[in-house]
């Protein structure tokens, strides 16, 4: 070991003063927020250590290659340390950084505040439902501010992959299928997660994850590969993780697949050529839990030293959990393979990012202060707000809902998931810290008071056929639902049947278990798992009306509900406010507004699915088009951007400043919205543009513009939206370059990703 203090030949005055530092860590730590100066202390071991985020319970494969996290941690410091959730277990941690280890560097503690820490939002799927950038942002703000105040400084969000293919499992944590829509989730979370100035004592650092192309796995199988071509990366899937960039993220985190068949963890091109070159990424970037060592699963590494080498010449800054830094990237800088440059630009960025955190000046938790901030009632209220703007009415015949409670005497809740208050969070809501939760009962009974009476009949327990691995994880809180037998499942069901006949109406709330969705959680089928479908259709035909509530982190196979229930809410994992929020939409104390960020699949069949494809040799609105199958329809049950209300909208109107513009000129759009309806409500109002020729096919649509506005009944707006360079150009397989070409465009104007409202207009050159 080297330096200062461990140095022999110090004179008397230094040792004194080195003493002085010993003894008073706080003071030391309070008074060094120079990263520079602080490099030049560290021996190569505890450089590495910065490199490095150590898991915050033990791991077999950490254990086995290092051995104790603490130990690591009080031998050399490090980056950071993940999975530690709790504040006091925070503060000991800490205190071993800053009391202990040779230099006193604080720890960045990391954790997937992916939609909530105390006060639970809904899932990002669910955020993005709600087109509403400002909203999100204010989330997240929220997430940002009780984490830090709970000593989390970094969050693992947001998850911006694309997702086309609602059999891989971890479309929930994402904004869906467009990359317009999902750059401006990306944006907003960041700047909720961020603020303007990284670092502020209320926000935390965010994550761009997972870098890149996770969403296109094979066949949605969750790790598999992904093969993505050149274009498709620039035009489809890196959109989000450049918004996010652009936006300010702090860090990026590699995802788990091969990608082109180099895993995305070692892969240069990603993670210094796009990333670092292209779009002059400053801050570092993280592993998935890890991944380093996964390199050789791959058969990309062939051991841990070439595991190490190749993800840090690759770019990868911080190895999350695995060790493989730990034990083998100073030999690799002893060896010459690694310069000890490239080791300290690394380090300097994860110390830069300490120092604006403010962790030098404020390592610790204040524990009594945090309970202030976790309890504040703004956040709860932001939360119902979140979910009254995110669920999305898919079909509502006849007006059945919103249910008049002036009417109703008794209501039936039905449904394995109406009481399930964790699985209402999904599981990285459920991870964390969540403070209590309103179940869909409760928040029906809170609405309803003594106007009816509720009664809640629970169903048959759902689980995975396959058990999912999280559920052992000593963090991980969510659960399958107990084993049943076939007697208990029965009696369960016919329960339910026999409340529904007995009620004036009947919610049934149905979907996925937490554990049925997210990491590790692809399906092969969207069906209704475990007898749901059945008991729909029971329900149904007793003859009472059915309202079916979805609480699900995917669209599910509901093509017999669609023609058979009059109405459908999605609801996704509303969060902590579930049961408060949906009441409001049920009973019309809201009117919902969201809109799905994906296109609804018939059946898993169809996927990969999604709106933006190419116009083919056989497009969908030819005339002699039938389906591209001939046992199912290959079209979507409900498009993308599609959403219904309690009022009705019309667009009409459509103008453009001109029909022709130069290549590198605007054309500004507008359009009336006007509410045809009844009552107040929002609508979102969505632009898409399609460019008829070029050096490449084009998608039938792109979706290059949306404003979600309130208009109150019979009012009418002008939206305007500009589509300039910005919205024209893309990544052309055939220039290997970002093009605006001079072709004719179509625009479309209206409420989802079909509309019909059309104009046209030329660019020249
Ligand atoms: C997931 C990441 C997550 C990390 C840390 C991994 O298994 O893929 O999304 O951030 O664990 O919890």
């Amino acid at each position: 070991m080297s330096g200062p203090i461990a140095s022999s030949k110090v004179s008397r005055p230094i040792v004194l003063i080195a003493l002085i530092f010993l003894y008073l860590p706080h003071t030391f730590a309070q008074s060094h927020p120079n990263a520079k100066d602080l490099l030049k202390q560290m021996t190569l071991e505890e450089k590495v250590a910065q490199l490095s985020q150590l898991p915050g319970f033990p791991i077999h494969e950490f254990k086995e290659q290092v051995g104790d996290p603490k130990d690591t941690l009080r031998k050399y410091g490090a980056g950071s340390v993940l999975w530690v959730s709790d504040p006091k277990e925070i503060n000991q941690w800490q205190h071993i950084a800053v009391d202990e280890s040779r230099l006193h560097i604080p720890v960045i503690f990391g954790l997937d505040v992916i939609h909530g820490y105390h006060t639970i939002f809904p899932a990002p799927i669910a955020m993005a439902s709600s087109w509403d950038p400002r909203m999100v942002e204010a989330a997240q703000t929220v997430a940002a501010r009780e984490a830090r105040a709970a000593g989390i400084a970094w969050t693992f969000g947001p998850m911006v992959d694309i997702a086309r293919d609602a059999r891989w499992g971890r479309m929930v944590e994402g904004a869906g299928e467009d990359p317009y829509l999902g750059a401006a989730m990306a944006r907003a979370q960041v700047l909720g997660f961020q603020g303007t100035q990284p670092g502020a004592l209320d926000r935390v650092l965010a994550c761009a994850k997972h870098f890149a192309g996770y969403g296109a796995v094979e066949g949605g199988r969750d790790y598999d590969s992904s093969y993505i071509p050149e274009e498709q990366m620039w035009n489809t899937y890196l959109p989000p993780f450049k918004a996010a960039a652009d936006a300010g993220a702090a860090t990026f985190m590699s995802a788990y697949m091969d990608l082109n068949e180099v895993p995305a963890t070692g892969n240069r091109w990603l993670l210094h050529d796009v990333l670092r070159e292209a779009w002059n990424f400053k801050g570092f970037v993280v592993s998935d839990a890890n991944a380093v060592h996964s390199l050789i699963t791959h058969g990309y590494a062939r051991d841990g030293d070439d595991a190490a080498y190749k993800a840090f010449s690759a770019g990868l800054d911080m190895d999350m959990a695995s060790g493989t830094y730990l034990k083998y990237l100073a030999d690799e800088v002893r060896s010459g393979r690694i310069s000890m440059q490239q080791i300290d630009a690394s380090v300097l960025a994860i110390l830069e990012a300490k120092i604006r955190l403010g962790l030098f000046e404020h390592p610790f938790v204040d524990e009594s202060k945090i309970g202030q901030v976790l309890n504040n009632p703004e956040h709860q209220h932001l939360a119902r707000t979140a979910i009254q703007r995110s669920v999305v009415l898919l079909r509502n015949e006849q007006n059945a809902l919103p249910l008049d409670k002036s009417k109703i005497k008794s209501i039936a809740v039905i449904g394995p998931l109406a009481d399930a208050q964790l699985d209402l969070l999904d599981m990285w809501g459920a991870l964390v810290k969540p403070g209590p939760t309103v179940d869909i009962v409760q928040g029906i009974k809170n609405k309803v008071g003594s106007a009816a009476e509720v009664e809640f009949a629970h169903g048959p327990n759902i689980r995975r056929d396959i058990p999912s691995f999280f559920e052992n994880q000593p963090i991980v809180t969510v659960k399958e639902q107990p084993e049943q037998t076939p007697e208990e499942a029965r009696k369960a069901f016919d329960d339910a049947v026999a409340l529904a006949k007995r009620s004036d109406v009947a919610i049934l709330v149905l979907g996925e278990i937490a554990l049925m969705s997210g990491e590790a959680a692809s399906r092969s089928s969207l069906k209704l798992s475990g007898g749901q479908e059945e008991l729909l259709e029971a329900v149904v035909a007793t003859g009472k009306p059915v309202v079916l509530v979805l609480v699900n982190g995917r669209p599910l196979n509901i093509s017999w509900a669609s023609e058979h229930v009059p109405a459908i809410l999605e609801t996704w994992y509303p969060g902590s406010q579930a049961g408060n929020g949906i009441a409001d939409i049920l009973f019309g104390d809201a009117n919902p507004a969201g809109h799905l960020p994906v296109s609804w699949p018939r059946s898993a069949a169809t996927l990969p699915l999604y709106y933006n494809h190419t116009r083919t040799h056989a497009p969908e609105d030819a005339p002699d088009f039938k389906s591209r199958y001939w046992d199912i329809k290959s079209t979507p049950l409900y498009p993308f951007g599609y959403g219904l209300s309690y009022t009705t909208f019309s667009f009409d109107n459509l103008k453009l400043s001109q029909t022709e513009a130069k290549v590198g000129g605007s054309v500004d759009v507008s359009v009336d919205v006007t509410n045809t309806g009844s009552r107040a409500g929002d609508e979102v109002v969505q632009l898409y543009i399609h460019q008829q020729a070029g050096s490449a096919s084009r998608p039938v649509r792109q979706l290059k513009g949306f404003q979600r506005v309130n208009l109150a009944a019979g009012a009418k707006q002008t939206l305007h939206f500009k589509l300039g360079p910005e919205e024209l150009q893309f990544w052309s397989p055939t220039k290997k370059q970002w093009v605006v070409e001079p072709e004719h465009f179509d625009v479309w104007v209206g409420d989802n990703s079909q509309a019909k409202l059309h104009s046209e207009f030329h660019l020249t050159q």
